[in-house]
């Protein structure tokens, strides 16, 4: 199988490379030459545990290659994969299709033979049969089929989740492009994964159905640690009892200060979009985008009381500025409305994160950068942690707590609890749905 794929952001290189891993001859393409200068010299433009190695491994093995010519990667290709952004649009919250439509006409004044065009990319329904007739209209004489193909990974676990998938959604409408998206994702066939096989317009709505839930699900459970901070429950037991109960399942039941991130934001705001303009509106999703921002101000509440009412004169540190561990995306990650509240407020926030820097510069001005979370507390007035990376669950909070000018502690990721933070010497703590002192 020749495979090209248009698109070296997150979904576009993560799959191009586990595609070529499967033992498929992939070119990955962008039209950003610092992007593809970068990857010809083994260099991984993001943050992705392994990806790398992986690249490495297969552009060494002769199956993967990068290119900034659209033409020579669809020459020959049996499969184009548009994987290119969707952002949200200003104005309406519509996805921006710009970048898809584009490319699909780039691939019909191309493509020469049969070729299956295959969208990766997060779309609204209809986009796929949109792309169809915007290929047939440039090149009525090309042979082709589209399929949707939505991704499911998640970031800092992607390879992981690429190669051992919950599902494949293929939306298919010949059995001709059936066969070939099969062939593609044979090598996982060997492992007898489920595969759902629809139309096109299912396979684009399960995407959006299933982000939504999941943003859904998250908003319900911070709702809930407010609620259980009322009546005195701690939430870790409330989830644990009710992720028990299998029609419910224990994952993403994990409160905090609010889901960010480049798909969850986006596409809860697309499917809304989505539901008004077809007179269907889904009322729950509306309500999670709002309710998300009131989890975020809540957050600034919480630390504004931890600072005794107001954060003038005070120094703040806090651990963790990307969306979540294992990353260094910073797209509508808490951070962002937190640091500028602490920073506005007069306070003198030093930041730690691993990986946050090279983007968190630019985006939380103010702020000061040091890669040692001791460092960062030293005289300090609050710890904040707002991402919850490996490096911060296993700190010497007594040396910490002895550092501080007022050893007081927001754990805004229940890494740590009132007990550990007493014993270690805090004077107050305060976390999510749990009793704080
Ligand atoms: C999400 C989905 O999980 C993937 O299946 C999907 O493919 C991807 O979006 C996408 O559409 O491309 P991702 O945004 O990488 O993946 O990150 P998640 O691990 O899902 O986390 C999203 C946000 O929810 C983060 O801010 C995280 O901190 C938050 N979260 C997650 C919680 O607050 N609590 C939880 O229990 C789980």
């Amino acid at each position: 199988m020749k495979i090209a794929m248009i698109g070296t952001g997150y979904v576009g290189l993560v799959s191009g490379v586990c595609f070529s891993d499967f033992g498929h001859e992939v070119i990955c393409v962008d039209k950003d030459p610092r992007k593809i200068e970068m990857l010809e010299r083994g260099e991984v433009p993001i943050y992705e545990p392994g990806l790398d190695v992986l690249m490495n491994k297969n552009v060494e093995a002769g199956r993967l290659s990068f290119t900034l010519d659209l033409k020579s990667a669809i020459d020959g290709a049996n499969a184009v994969f548009i994987a290119v952004g969707t952002p949200t649009r200003r104005g309406d919250g519509h996805a921006d299709l710009t970048y898809v439509m584009a490319a699909a006409e780039e691939i019909a004044r191309t493509a020469k033979q049969y070729v299956v065009i295959v969208t990766k990319s997060t779309v609204p329904v209809g986009t796929n049969a949109k792309v169809r007739d915007v290929v047939a209209t440039a090149n009525p004489n090309l042979d082709f089929d589209v399929a949707s193909n939505p991704e499911f990974l998640r970031e800092g676990a992607a390879i992981d989740d690429f190669m051992k998938p919950d599902r494949v959604v293929v939306g298919v409408e010949t059995e001709r492009a059936t066969q070939v998206m099969a062939d593609i994702y044979r090598p996982l066939y060997l492992r007898d994964f489920p595969i759902v096989t629809t139309d096109l317009e299912s396979a684009e709505m399960i995407k959006y159905a299933a982000n939504a839930f999941l943003a859904t699900k998250i908003t319900f459970i911070n709702e809930i640690a407010a609620l259980c901070e009322k009546v005195g429950a701690d939430i870790k037991s409330v989830s644990k009892g009710m992720g028990m109960d299998g029609r419910i399942g224990n994952k993403f039941l994990h409160a905090g200060p609010g889901y960010g991130g480049s798909c969850f934001p986006k596409d809860t705001k697309a499917l809304a979009r989505i539901g008004q303009d077809h007179a269907s509106p889904i009322s729950i999703v509306e309500t999670v985008i709002k309710v998300n921002e009131d989890v975020k101000r809540r957050m600034i509440e919480k630390l504004t009381d931890l600072c005794g009412g107001s954060f003038n004169g005070k120094t703040v540190a806090v651990l963790g500025v990307t969306f979540k561990p294992n990353t260094d995306d910073m797209r509508d990650a808490p951070s962002l409305t937190i640091v500028p509240a602490l920073v506005g407020g007069g306070a003198k926030v030093r930041v730690v994160d691993p990986q946050g820097k090279r983007e968190g510069e630019h985006l939380l001005p103010g702020a000061t950068w040091t890669n040692d979370p001791y460092a960062a507390a030293e005289s300090a007035d609050l710890l904040v942690i707002l991402t919850e990376w490996n490096e911060f669950r296993a700190l010497d909070l007594s040396r910490i707590a002895g550092s501080m000018k007022n050893a007081v502690l927001g754990d805004l990721r229940n890494v740590y609890s009132a007990e550990t933070a007493r014993e270690a010497g805090f004077t107050a703590y305060d976390s999510i749905g749990r009793k704080g002192y």
